[in-house]
């Protein structure tokens, strides 16, 4: 959905130019700082001191965060049900188990499962942040607070978004962007980890860097160094994502222009209801969404003609029931890296099945998707909020 053109272009070539694609050129040899330059950018936008960009997307953001944190072996870390994958394989990354909560109607972490699944065990929560809608941070920052667990926002889908006034990625003690093809703004992969916290960035700093292998880099580290994974990120990457960087509050504005266009024409239409939103200023207009009494109802929408619709229920991996490797504990390439072997990780929340949140099978499987083009002229809009009117009225 990102929007890309000569911008790019132009920057890489004055990239290009310098010779160097290394984050850790040398000023006085005119190289760019790119990268160090977008982590300045995104951590103001965002609203944090801190900003690490990363050559491995909101995957590795999620990694050094919880790295950071300390999270591991004898940990839970409560994930929703309905996220990409990586959001539960970044806490086995780190030897943690993953706990699966139900979503709620808006489609993210609801907070009543999450305050079920506490267990003396529980070190960190990780709301995502969906189809750029926010997850209810105020709750589950509230329980996070009162149990002295960590919140970790996986706002891999969200890049820019909000949440009650501050953006997301600011609410949580480390935050997680990707910047992958499917993301509001990209470089192709890439992502971000943020915080307020100084030693957390350090550590989170150490992990990207294998031990911080160029010492120049780090050379003002407040913690003792460990050996962590390589995920700096180029100067190629750093120069498209400050371009995106320019284009995300224009884009974020056309897409939240046609959703609230969508929502305000279909709001009172027969059959279907606007999923609710935690906040609906903050929403990004990723998708609009809509729900449906029955799945049956949900399907017809979505196939009718001129709605383009899609169910998330159909988008296999962002499904827990979908989580084959996890669901059966195939996790690591040697089975005593397995955290499920792990003598720490006995006795916790590992009774997984493909039917263990029927709440949010059935949410997801009774809710539609339609998806804002930020480039539908004003006609094309109404063309398809007349075809989802329509097919409404027909079921
Ligand atoms: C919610 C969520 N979390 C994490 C990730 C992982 O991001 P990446 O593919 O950039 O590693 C994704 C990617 O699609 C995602 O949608």
């Amino acid at each position: 959905m990102y929007r890309i053109g000569d911008e790019e272009v132009e920057e890489l070539r004055r990239v290009i130019a310098s010779k160097n694609l290394f984050r850790l050129g040398d000023p006085a040899k005119g190289h760019q700082q790119e990268v160090a330059r977008f982590e300045r950018e995104w951590a103001d936008l965002i609203g944090v001191e801190y900003a690490l960009c990363l050559s491995g997307g909101g995957t590795a953001a999620l990694v050094c965060g919880l790295a950071a944190l300390g999270v591991g072996p004898g940990d839970e870390v409560i994930v929703p049900a309905y996220t990409w994958m990586a959001t539960a394989t970044a806490a086995l990354s780190v030897g943690a188990i993953p706990v699966i909560a139900e979503v709620d109607e808006t489609l993210a972490l609801d907070p009543d499962d999450v305050e079920r699944k506490l267990s003396p065990h529980t070190r960190a929560i990780i709301p995502v942040h969906m189809v750029g809608r926010p997850a209810n941070l105020e709750r589950l920052g509230e329980i996070t607070r009162r149990h002295g667990l960590w919140l970790v926002e996986d706002a891999s889908q969200m890049d820019g978004g909000s949440y009650k006034g501050r953006r997301v990625g600011s609410w949580g003690d480390v935050g997680a962007f990707s910047f992958n093809d499917f993301k509001i703004i990209s470089c192709g992969e890439g992502g971000a980890f943020v915080t307020h916290d100084r030693t957390l960035y350090d550590r989170a700093r150490i992990y990207h860097d294998s031990l911080t292998t160029f010492p120049t880099f780090a050379t003002d580290l407040s913690v003792e160094t460990f050996v962590g994974g390589q995920y700096r990120a180029s100067e190629i990457m750093g120069a498209i994502l400050r371009v995106q960087l320019q284009r995300l509050p224009g884009l974020l504005s056309d897409l939240r222009r046609i959703r609230k266009r969508f929502e305000e024409e279909l709001c009172g239409a027969p059959n279907l209801r606007i999923a609710p939103n935690n906040d609906s200023d903050g929403d990004c207009g990723v998708v609009v969404a809509l729900q449906f009494d029955t799945e049956a109802q949900a399907r017809a929408f979505a196939r009718a003609p001129g709605v383009h619709g899609g169910l998330p229920i159909d988008t296999n991996r962002h499904v827990y029931s979908n989580w084959g490797p996890v669901l059966e504990k195939r996790i690591g390439h040697h089975p005593d890296m397995n955290p499920y072997n792990h003598p720490k990780n006995q006795g916790l929340q590992t009774d997984y099945s493909p039917d263990m949140c029927p709440r949010t099978l059935d949410i997801l499987a009774r809710t539609v998707y339609v998806k804002p083009d930020p480039d539908w002229d004003e006609s094309e809009v109404i063309t398809r909020i007349e075809a989802c009117r329509k097919a409404a009225q027909a079921l």
